[in-house]
This record gives C-alpha cells, structure tokens and sequence, in this order.
C-alpha cells in the first residue's frame, strides 16, 4: 500500500479518541485570539514565534510551556470555544466518540471557578453530540505534581457537576509523583461514582504501573509504555485486558522514543496487550487522530490487519455500553471488508 492510500484507509476508519487533554488541543490561532479579547499579552509577539517554542527534550518542558497557554482562558466562552475547535477538528476526522481530560487546578488555581471551567467544556460537548453526533465522556484529571489534598479540594468541587463527569485521571509530572500519593482520594472518587484511570509508566517506572492497578484500581492505563520492561506485568495487563491509551506523537515529541520506529505500539499488539492510539496534546506534538495513526503505521510499518486491531481495541476500551460499541466494532469491519475488496 502506497502512502496515499494509507492515508485514505486511515482518513476513513471511525475512530475513538480516548487521551486528549482539552488543554493540549489549543491551537496557537486561538490562544492569541482568546488572549486578544481578554486583554492579555501573550510572552509571544508572534504564532510563529510561539510555535518555534515547542520544542521539548521532556515531559516537564511541555508541561511549562502547556500550563502558561492555558492562562488566557478566562471565561466560558472560551473553554466553549477550546472544546468546540477540538470537536470540529476531530469531526473531520471521522472521530466518532471522544473521552476528553480536564484538568481544573490549573483554572482553579488561577482564579476561575469550577463552574466557569465545566459549563464551557459541558456545553460544547453537547452541542457536538447533537450536531455531529460525536457522543462523549469528560474526565477530570488531577495533578499530580501537587497535594493529594488539593486533589481532595477538587473532588469536592466537582460534586454538584457529578452528572457531567464520568471518571477522574492523574496527570502532569509523572517521576517522584508515584500514583501511591493519591491513593486516597482515588477510593473517595470511586465512592463517587467515577470510573478511574491514571497516566502511568510514560516516563515513569513499571512500578508506577502496579501502583496504578493496585492501589488506585484503575480501568485504564494512559500510555503504559513502560510496561514492557516488566514481564510478569505484561501478562497482568493481557490477562486483564486493561487498555493501554498510546500517544505516539506525543512520545515522539517528549523523547519517551527517539524515533517512530521504536514505538511500542507493535509489539504490544503482538503479545495481546490491549494498545489503542490517540493524540494527547495534539495542538503541541503535531497531530491529531489521523496523523497519529498515520505516522505510527508508517514508522512500526503495520500491517492493514494491526491498524484494525489498533481501531477497534480503542472501542473496546472505551467507556460506551456493550451495544454502542458493538455498533462501532461492526462499522469497523465492515469498512475494513469493503477496503480489502
Ligand atoms: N503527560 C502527563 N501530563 C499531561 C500530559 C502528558 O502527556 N499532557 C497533558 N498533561
Ligand atoms: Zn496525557
């Protein structure tokens, strides 16, 4: 298969997106509208010269550069705005279901209300869903570089929107912020209602991973790449089948990998871990679901048949009903049938 009908493959492929930080899908374009209208001078006098800045040799300096982006949102409206340019973009991309991170401290921090955050977010969630028919699920994320007990000032907060938010993360800097710090305010978000998942093993140990599954007892584990330094956790996480959500761009651009070729992707696949592909930060790594697919393909060379794999685990590990994702799995093979012939 030649580049261009790869991409023609993969532009076609219904998709589900299931590590997005909302944060990360801020489009230069927009910060300096956004900061425009809210009267804020932006470090930058150019979207080039902001652009040139991303440039990162690890997790922290994107970081750094991620969470000064994200002080221009002030107002609803522009968490609207952030939300509903990220739906759109992925809407194009035959994207059909999205489970999207936010990470309310680094608003709350700063002075803007829980509120302000969510109804942003919630509103163009819902205007996607009955205008694009993309459904959704909204996790909060904590960070992790700080106090489990500011985690438990969140939780708090997020109570009375309990019915928007479907689960809770852990990101942000993940060395010598083990997931063993917030063990308890995970089991109190459990008593919630929230599912939970957790950033693990992305620059992190393996051990980070085993925390993750047994002493917060999440559902999922975003990226995992780590994992395969560990045997006996390989097999847990096969036997188990826990979704690893990949981000080989991201990995790409933080030096988790120094090139696309010894992406993990592949041979996880091939020893029956559960590896799905998403896009993380897509406005700072370079792409969003079609390019991350793309490039993953191109550099691990995947067969036709493990790019379907790759799409259809992503359904399987999402947060959908057995019959949604029945639906979605069968659309899948049918587009792969009809490919093939
Ligand atoms: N890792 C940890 N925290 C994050 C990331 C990431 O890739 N993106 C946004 N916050
Ligand atoms: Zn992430």
């Amino acid at each position: 298969m030649n580049s261009s009908e790869l991409k023609q493959l993969i532009e076609g492929i219904p998709k589900a997106e299931l590590h997005l930080h909302i944060e990360g899908s801020f489009e230069p374009e927009l910060m300096f509208e956004i900061a425009k209208r809210n009267n804020i001078a932006m470090d930058y006098d150019s979207i080039e010269s902001l652009k040139k800045a991303y440039k990162f040799n690890n997790l922290q300096e994107f970081l750094d550069i991620y969470y000064i982006g994200a002080q221009v949102l002030i107002h609803e409206q522009d968490f609207f705005d952030l939300t509903w340019a990220y739906l759109t973009k992925v809407h194009s991309q035959n994207v059909k279901h999205v489970e999207v991170f936010f990470d309310p401290q680094t608003h709350t921090d700063r002075g803007i209300a829980f509120e302000v955050v969510i109804s942003g977010i919630y509103k163009a969630l819902e205007k996607a869903k009955d205008e694009l028919g993309i459904t959704y699920k909204l996790i909060m994320s904590y960070l992790r570089h700080l106090s489990e007990e500011e985690a438990f000032k969140t939780l708090e907060s997020s109570i009375p929107f309990k019915d928007w938010i479907h689960g809770v993360g852990l990101d942000s800097s993940e060395m010598g912020n083990p997931p063993s710090k917030f063990e308890k305010v995970f089991k109190a978000s459990a008593a919630q209602g929230y599912k939970l998942v957790a950033h693990a093993g992305e620059e992190g140990p393996s051990e980070y991973i085993w925390e993750a599954l047994d002493l917060l007892n999440i559902v999922r584990i975003d990226h995992g790449n780590r994992c395969l330094d560990d045997e006996k956790l390989v097999k847990r996480l096969v036997k188990e089948q826990i979704p690893l959500t990949l981000c080989p761009l991201s990995n790409l651009e933080l030096q988790v990998i120094t090139k696309m070729e010894d992406h993990p992707a592949a041979k996880m696949l091939d020893k029956g871990i559960l590896a799905t592909i998403h896009s993380d930060d897509p406005a700072y790594f370079g792409g969003y679901m079609n390019e991350n697919f793309y490039k993953t393909a191109k550099g691990l060379n995947l067969s036709v048949n493990q790019i379907k794999q790759l799409a259809i685990n992503a359904f399987v590990g999402s947060w959908l009903s057995n019959t949604e994702k029945d639906k979605h799995i069968a659309n899948i093979q049918s587009y792969f049938s009809s490919f093939e012939n």
